[in-house]
């Protein structure tokens, strides 16, 4: 297929000015006010690691004079550079006829092309010798074991797809999926792309009151679910949270339940709660794929933004399979004979484009893990590396900090001589972490990609490339091909080397974002508005003298507890909702291991504050969000500090929270004798 040369036009330039705006949390310049990065001491790391001239001369991008080329060749010329890269790697129906049109945040990719996501990941293998690989070797926290080979998962895929079609589902409808991390997930996953429905998937640890909010914002028409998943030895009771939730979701009609844990009690309400292996037993394994039009919604993924209410992420087809295609091919270098691990789970989106979408589209086999990295011990993932002698390996820096706390002798008891490549994502990754994983776990070795990115950017956009960039302990490295980020001040001015400012991206990329579901002025207010002509990721960062890239955290309320996303207002709200509860400020501190730990500042209707009532406060959060929600510390307050205009003053709670000295500029306080009692407070 020849490269369409119609362009429309590319994006619209950066002009470096704009809006004024509120940076909370960042004190610019100086030590972030979150997460475990801090400019003082990445500022003093000067470790460098190339890569081994043997892993370089085998990589997929093996030289930086080929990067140079790409990532230059994609910055002035994207039309020709990801025209050429869909051309070569996705299947299309129907061949696009342009390759971008509109300015960001309306860039629309792969115009009048149609292509089926789920054809891109499974039908395009079975006409090569792929048809019989395993496309996924899955393992349950009870240690059984199911290896699905490309021919296999296309078999099921295709009669899940069927089953949908028969319950009602067509093209548009959306579906929830809240199951465990089990093979029907990733079936059922692509069972939705092959007919056009729009998946959205809800984390497992997630409660019944997140999944009906989730269900109400999608308008989801079917629920897949399980009766429970396996987690640390325990039973997670996913269809009871889903029958709680659908008393308050009227759109849903129908929900089909796997049989996974055997939970007796599981309650199946008639002509509308199916058995996943009764539904099976009688279709057929024929279904064509749907071909949709590029832009077409593949999924929805909540996440937590500023305010209370999740973010329904929406990605599309064409340009989310591109990017996270050559991604994975890019940073994890992925070679047919590699077995490849994410420990994701699918219910966030590292899972969905690397553990499913991107490995598939790549032929890859990838590992699928259901439990907990300390069950039955804490050498559970070394054994899962050593037994399906994984090569590539991608996890989180809070299981990386984890892993120090348990000790380097269950690394020690196990055979890690098959891994040949490290990754992490999910918040900044501390030098010390860093070089623990370096040296125990990739025994000096194996390369680390430590990717930076996104819910809303749908694949990697910041990274080493393995074969090709030297690498610096806590550093992202370098922008992919066709990501151009800066790093800028309030006013959208690009700052100098190491001056912490906000990290945007000037050029739209084919995987951002299309919209938030239902909410197209939040979507532009949210991303496009603070630094007009650019999308702001809400982080802030430095790039040091090098062009090398270092994160720093959120800027705006967002924590970031364990790699998972949270708003502080979210927990905020849940602890309002709580008969006792007056007002609530909820904050991040440093955390050993999560990274940024939750707590709660509690002004209450009647002082009353015991220790029983924090411990039901804890409950209660648990109870409204999920267990990922729970919060670290809960502080009964007789008031918390406010700006004249009525604004908690956050971060004078951090510093409290954290214990420091408060830092930074007091003068908007509202009233002083609130700092100073939650200051006896805590001396107290
Ligand atoms: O703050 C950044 C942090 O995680 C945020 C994105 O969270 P989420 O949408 O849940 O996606 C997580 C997995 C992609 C970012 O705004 N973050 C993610 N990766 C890194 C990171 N911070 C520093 N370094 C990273 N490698």
């Amino acid at each position: 297929m020849p490269v369409p040369v119609i362009g429309g036009s590319t994006c619209r330039p950066f002009t470096g000015h704009c809006k004024s705006f509120e940076i909370k949390g960042v004190v610019m310049g100086s030590a972030p006010a979150t997460g475990s990065q801090n400019i003082q001491s990445t500022l003093q790391e000067d470790r460098l690691f190339p890569p081994s001239e043997a892993f370089a001369a085998q990589a997929n991008i093996d030289s930086e004079d080929k990067y140079l080329a790409m990532w230059e060749r994609a910055k002035d010329d994207p039309v020709g550079f990801w025209g050429e890269l869909a051309c070569d790697n996705l299947t299309w129906s129907k061949d696009f006829d342009r390759v971008m049109e509109g300015d960001m945040p309306e860039t629309k990719w792969f115009l009048g092309g149609k292509l089926n996501a789920s054809a891109q990941c499974l039908d395009r293998h079975l006409t090569t010798w792929r048809k019989n690989k395993a496309a996924i070797i899955w393992e349950g926290e009870p240690g059984d074991v199911r290896v699905l080979t490309y021919l296999d998962l296309h078999r099921e895929v295709c009669k899940f797809a069927n089953v949908l079609k028969r319950l009602g589902v067509t093209k548009g409808d959306r579906v929830t999926l809240y199951m465990p991390m089990i093979p029907e997930l990733a079936i059922a996953m692509l069972a939705c792309a092959r007919i056009g429905a729009t998946h959205s998937i809800i984390f497992g640890g997630f409660s019944a009151d997140a999944v009906a909010e989730r269900n109400n914002d999608a308008q989801a028409k079917l629920i897949v679910t399980a009766d429970g998943g396996w987690r640390r030895g325990k039973e997670v009771m996913l269809k009871r949270a889903v029958d709680e939730s659908l008393a308050k979701s009227p759109t849903v009609e129908k929900v089909v339940v796997v049989r996974r844990t055997g939970d007796l009690h599981t309650k199946m309400e008639p002509d509308r709660d199916y058995w996943w292996h009764d539904l099976m037993e009688d279709v057929t394994a024929d279904c064509e794929p749907t071909a949709v039009d590029s832009e077409h919604p593949l999924f929805i993924l909540y996440t937590s933004g500023s305010t209370g209410k999740p973010k329904g992420v929406l990605h599309s087809t064409a340009g989310y399979m591109l990017g996270a295609m050559m991604t994975t091919k890019w940073v994890f270098d992925l070679k047919d004979e590699d077995t490849y691990w994410c420990t994701a789970d699918i219910g966030w989106v590292t899972g969905h484009s690397y553990v499913v979408y991107g490995p598939l589209a790549n032929g890859a086999t990838t590992l699928m893990y259901e439990g907990a990295p300390n069950w039955p011990d804490e050498g559970r993932f070394w054994d899962l590396i050593e037994k399906y002698r994984v090569n590539v390996f991608y996890t989180a820096p809070t299981a990386i900090r984890a892993f120090i706390k348990w000790g380097d002798e269950w690394p020690a008891k196990y055979d890690l001589s098959s891994l040949r490549l490290l990754g992490s994502v999910g918040e900044p990754i501390n030098p010390e972490a860093w070089m623990w994983y370096h040296n125990v776990i990739g025994k000096e070795r194996c390369p680390i990609v430590d990717t930076w990115w996104q819910t809303e950017t749908g694949g990697i956009m910041i990274s080493p490339l393995p074969g090709v960039t030297a690498t610096k302990p806590g550093s992202c490295t370098k922008p992919l091909p066709g990501v151009v980020p800066d790093i800028v001040n309030e006013q959208g001015e690009s700052l100098g080397p190491n001056e912490g400012g906000l990290l945007v991206m000037k050029q739209p990329w084919p995987s951002m974002l299309r919209t938030l579901y239902g909410d197209h002025e939040r979507f532009i207010e949210t991303y496009f508005s603070k630094i007009p002509g650019c999308y702001f990721a809400g982080d802030g960062a430095r790039r040091d003298e090098d062009g090398y890239y270092w994160v720093m955290g959120r800027v705006d309320d967002v924590l970031n507890v364990a790699g998972h996303r949270l708003s502080t207002m979210e927990v905020e709200s849940a602890l309002v909702s709580h008969k006792a509860v007056a007002e609530a400020a909820v904050v991040g501190f440093p955390h050993e291991v999560k990274g940024e730990g939750i707590c709660c500042f509690v002004t209450l209707k009647q002082n009353t504050g015991t220790q029983a009532l924090k411990d039901e406060l804890k409950a209660h959060v648990r109870k409204q969000i999920g267990p990922i929600a729970t919060p670290d510390e809960i502080r009964f307050a007789v008031a918390v500090p406010k700006t004249r205009s009525g604004k908690i003053m956050r971060r004078l709670l951090r510093d409290i929270a954290a214990g420091r000295e408060t830092l930074g500029d007091t003068t908007t306080l509202e009233d002083y004798s609130v700092l100073a009692n939650l200051r006896k407070e805590d001396e107290g």
